[in-house]
């Protein structure tokens, strides 16, 4: 019989965790017998001596063993998921999924809501009338089988271990570990059944991680827990000192993700996505160069096979596809606010959090959890990193229904957007590829 305290007084002294070990915790801790004050300072001891790979593999295994483990043997061919660990205006998955689907890939997508500062693909795809994402496991397989994706919520007993864990560390300081980022996210790739995995991992002003070499190093980490499972994983490293698209709020960014699966937009998202997507395809069909997946990605996209993967899936998921020819038909905000530049020069600076709380105070996102969202409202950013401004031009396009959080909105805004008088370095794109 082992004793938890036992478990605390090895970690305390940098000691290394067993499987047997971290199984004990994990499955102890959800049923209920190991109480919140010892795993608490399990975590801390974690947090301050930290885990090696192995300890952190293990420690993931025994997480996304602790609830359902979703099979998708009924699809035939590689399953592949995509994840990004959070930004704003990162409307990539909608861009993705359907270009991979359109190349031949399987997407069996679970996705999350936005909360604070990030925004979710699930409140996004809801501004779509209709749209449905608590279909059921084989309604879900069924869509995949017939359109190449579908997106559903993610089930309640995926990863119990690790809602309950991800409230305690919440709660005792202990979110920011790397070990524990990366076994939290990769349980929940794990257990949601996909062959391969693509990780996009956001570094600057807008990130979990704001330094380049620490988005880097949770990059790695991620990806040998992929590896050790006998998942290929591929990271990609990338920018989020600014808003990737243009577009922050649920209803305005899928208007903006159709226009650039129609061709009719360019710019940073559609890059990632691209890149994003390469990888994807690549991973899906093994008999191909990754040159070549990159080939068909831009020719999905041309031909606008993308757009109707997107449709297949909106329909099969009771959204209104018409929307893809009709914007009119997505929730539309009463009023727009132009907010303007104060003085001349260069975009310098974007502190790309702060745009997300702008985008929350006017309704677009939530505080916490039980927060309902206004999926019309948000902002459409009209400068990018390195622009020049004028007095009086405008810097963004607010989209506003109820007007309460409109002031501090703007304020906020004006803060986090700054200029200077000289051009800036503007940051790369795609930091890192990590294999
Ligand atoms: N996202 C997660 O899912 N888990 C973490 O621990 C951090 C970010
Ligand atoms: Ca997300």
């Amino acid at each position: 019989m082992m004793r938890f305290v036992e478990l605390i007084e090895k970690k305390k002294h940098a000691g290394k965790l067993s499987r047997q070990e971290l199984a004990y915790f994990i499955n102890g801790y959800v049923a209920g017998e190991i109480p919140d004050y010892q795993a608490s300072a399990l975590l801390m001891a974690i947090w301050l001596n930290g885990m090696d790979p192995e300890e952190t593999y293990e420690l993931t295994v025994a997480m996304a063993a602790s609830g359902d483990q979703i099979d998708l043997s009924a699809i035939p061919g590689r399953k592949v998921d995509k994840h990004s660990t959070g930004g704003v205006a990162d409307t990539t998955t909608l861009i993705v999924a359907p270009l991979v689907a359109a190349c031949g890939g399987k997407v069996a997508k679970m996705s999350g809501r936005g909360l604070g500062h990030t925004g979710g693909t699930l409140d996004k795809l809801e501004s779509i009338p209709g749209f449905r994402v608590d279909i059921g496991m084989n309604e879900f397989v069924d869509i995949v089988k017939k359109c190449g994706l579908s997106v559903i919520g993610q089930t309640g007993s995926l990863v119990p271990a690790d809602k309950k864990l991800y409230a305690l560390r919440d709660v005792t300081g202990t979110i920011d570990n790397l070990s524990l980022i990366a076994s939290s996210i990769m349980s929940k790739k794990l257990a949601a059944g996909a062959d391969a995995v693509v990780l996009d991992v956001k570094t600057g002003s807008g990130a979990f991680m704001r330094d380049v070499k620490d988005a880097e190093a949770l990059a790695r980490a991620m990806v040998d827990i992929g590896k050790r499972s006998g998942r290929r994983t591929v990271a990609l490293v990338t920018d989020m000192s600014q808003p990737l698209g243009r577009a922050v709020g649920n209803a305005m960014e899928v208007k903006e993700a159709v226009e650039i699966l129609k061709g009719e937009r360019a710019g940073d998202l559609l890059d990632v996505s691209l890149a994003l997507a390469a990888r994807m395809v690549c991973m899906a069909k093994p008999e191909i160069e990754c040159e070549q997946a990159e080939k068909e990605v831009r020719s999905a996209l041309s031909s606008g096979k993308g757009l109707e993967r997107l449709a297949c899936m909106i329909e099969a998921q009771r959204g209104n596809p018409k929307v893809l020819e009709n914007e009119g038909l997505l929730p539309k905000a009463a009023q727009t606010v132009t907010v303007k530049a104060k003085t001349d020069g260069f975009i310098s600076c974007i502190d790309t959090r702060e745009i997300g709380i702008c985008a929350l105070l006017l309704g677009a996102g939530r505080q916490k959890k039980t927060d309902t969202i206004d999926p019309a409202v948000g902002i459409w950013m009209e400068k990018r990193l390195g622009d020049p401004v004028k007095t009086g031009e405008p810097l963004a396009v607010f989209h506003v229904n109820n007007t309460g959080g409109l002031e501090e909105a703007k304020m906020r805004f004006l803060s986090a957007v700054k200029t200077a008088p000289g051009k800036p370095r503007i940051p790369a794109l795609i930091y890192r590829e990590v294999t």
